[in-house]
């Protein structure tokens, strides 16, 4: 072996900065899940859509974004709260040293033909989605994931471009990463990725799905806060 433990004369593949996507499947008792959504149902009313009817119709837009105060989900919230921790401690965070807040909790819906446009969620840390339907097949909608920057594409450009040079789907230069929703799949992921939701083509199969943002903040007994961590909101004044 070569110094450093590589074998000789062959290259070895670092891979540097992951980015962390947190998965985990929390099985759902069918009766909660038909209470869940039947709570959505009526939450949404008669609108399909953001009004755009090419739009999944998302409760944050609509008025509904206080799932996780409803008492339908409260069980629920409590294990994707776990998760949420859990993943924070997964990706170097000490418990000790903050406080995770759940700020809003919405449902989406998206009917056949719907999609979600690229987005990220800048009001929020870290995000969640958690699936109440969803067969793991990906026809009901995936949810698509773009990386912030290609850093193996060397000039820039070239991890998205048609006909190569790189091989589609490469794992060092995936242009995007597509993830199947599955009933009691949760995912958790930093809020400021970005990503969509890919066209509902599953006429017998609606998509739905709770989403949440979590923020950070240092917790309340800290005296001395992390520099770059807000104070507890408790310490906190609102002007005029
Ligand atoms: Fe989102």
């Amino acid at each position: 072996m070569a110094e450093g433990g590589a074998a000789a004369e062959t290259l070895q593949i670092e891979r540097l900065f992951p980015l962390a996507i947190g998965r985990a499947l929390l099985p759902p008792d069918p009766l909660d899940t038909a209470v869940q959504l039947q709570v959505i149902d009526g939450l949404r009313g008669e609108a399909a859509s953001n009004p755009d009817p090419g739009c999944a119709w998302t409760g944050d837009l609509n008025g509904v974004w206080k799932l996780h105060r409803h008492p339908a989900f409260a069980a629920l919230i409590e294990r994707i709260g776990h998760q949420a921790l859990a993943y924070l401690e997964a990706v170097g965070f000490e418990r000790h040293a903050v406080a995770l807040h759940l700020q809003r909790c919405w449902p989406v819906v998206s009917e056949e033909g719907q999609v979600i446009g690229r987005h990220h969620h800048p009001n929020a840390h870290l995000s969640a989605v958690y699936y109440l339907s969803g067969d793991g097949s990906g026809r009901c909608g995936c949810l698509r994931f773009w990386p912030r920057e290609h850093p193996n594409e060397l000039v820039s450009g070239l991890a998205v471009g048609h006909g190569g040079p790189i091989a589609t789907g490469h794992p060092l230069n995936a242009p995007w990463v597509d993830v199947a929703p599955r009933a009691g799949l949760l995912l958790l992921f930093p809020a400021r990725i970005e990503h969509a939701v890919l066209a509902n083509e599953d006429p017998d199969d609606r998509r739905v799905s709770i989403s949440l943002d979590f923020a950070l903040t240092a917790p309340a007994a800290v005296d001395t806060p992390p520099e770059y961590l807000a104070p507890h909101p408790s310490q906190w004044q609102e002007l005029g």
